[in-house]
């Protein structure tokens, strides 16, 4: 008879021999919640594509910014629908906008949590894209001046990081020297360098009513196909300032994100958006997968992948499951 010598299959023998070896790890540290606040008040209305997210007025968003502290999840991360949509979407700086309001709220209640302001127009805009139109193209240059005054007002809010995911060239380094401008120097910048114009926002763009009237976004989010276009986005963000790179969708992208990890040396942070998480749901509804062990399987895939900030809807449900 044959015998075997290497055997891998000794480092697997027993759980504790598991513990010894494992290689990568999932903490409730590495996750960042995002949310939807609303107009109104007592307000927590489940979205209908996105089981277990709701739709939150100023108060409720208080109460789960302290679920996220009490269960040791660093930071949240903030979108909104606004009270009103214009041409340029100014309601996207306006203090009294559920966004600014939720930040400050937040901020006062658990200083300890972080808060990521998501920083772009589309929700705020009547036509819904991402910018200030001249025609049926968004001005770059023109947008970067209004960029610059959201970032400002989310900062004045109580945002500590900035999160641009407009995709206008040159965002970074404007919304950095507004910043700056304003003596917050210490509020961080995480760019959404790597965009891909993606069928996974779906379910976001129902919850966040931001869906574009005409067209899509392919004039500035970045093409599924391309891999060394997304270096070249890392490299100018990087240059710009940007503190954190960021790779959005996740889970579609793996290769993009060990390249990007591979290619810098800031953290990486990925965004498993809306579209993900709603297939999970939707298989789990059915019965069809576990689904504690699929979302934290595919959690611990994007660490490997080199992750090292997750921003996911999973983060609650996960974090009680990490400390099982
Ligand atoms: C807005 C924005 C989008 C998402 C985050 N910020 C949608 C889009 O670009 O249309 C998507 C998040 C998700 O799908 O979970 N620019
Ligand atoms: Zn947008």
């Amino acid at each position: 008879m044959y015998v075997q010598k290497l055997r891998p299959r000794r480092m697997r023998i027993s759980a504790g021999m598991r513990d010894m070896v494992r290689e990568h790890s999932l903490s409730v540290k590495d996750f960042v919640y995002p949310i939807f606040v609303v107009p109104g008040e007592h307000v927590k209305e489940e979205i209908p594509s996105m089981p277990g997210c709701f739709h939150l007025s100023v108060d409720h968003a208080v109460e789960v910014a302290k679920e996220l502290h009490a269960l040791g999840i660093p930071a949240v991360e903030v979108f909104g629908l606004p009270e009103y949509k214009d041409e340029i979407g100014s309601g996207a700086w306006d203090m009294k906008s559920p966004v600014q309001r939720a930040m400050t709220a937040i901020k006062e209640a658990v200083p300890e949590l972080m808060i990521v302001g998501d920083v772009c127009l589309c929700q705020y805009t009547s036509h819904g894209h991402c910018g200030k139109l001249c025609g049926h193209y968004v001005d770059n240059d023109e947008t970067l001046q209004l960029l610059q005054k959201v970032a400002v007002s989310q900062a004045r809010a109580g945002a500590d990081i900035i999160a641009p995911s407009d995709m206008m060239d040159g965002r970074v380094a404007a919304i950095r020297e507004a910043l700056d401008a304003e003596k917050f120097q210490n509020v961080s910048i995480m760019s959404y360098a790597v965009k891909y114009a993606s069928g996974y926002y779906g379910p976001f763009r129902d919850a966040a009513d931001s869906a574009p009237q005409f067209g899509d976004r392919r004039q500035y989010q970045m093409d599924p196909a391309n891999v060394q276009e997304a270096l070249k986005e890392v490299d100018l963000d990087v240059a710009e300032g940007a503190d954190i790179i960021m790779v959005k969708p996740a889970l579609a992208y793996l290769d993009v994100v060990r390249r990007v990890r591979e290619h810098i040396h800031h953290p990486v942070a990925v965004y498993n958006v809306s579209g993900e998480y709603a297939m999970v749901k939707a298989a789990a509804q059915n019965g069809w997968i576990d689904e504690k062990r699929i979302v934290l399987e595919t959690l611990l895939g994007m660490k490997r992948a080199g992750a090292d900030i997750i921003i996911t809807y999973h983060a609650i449900e996960a974090a009680k499951w990490i400390k099982e």
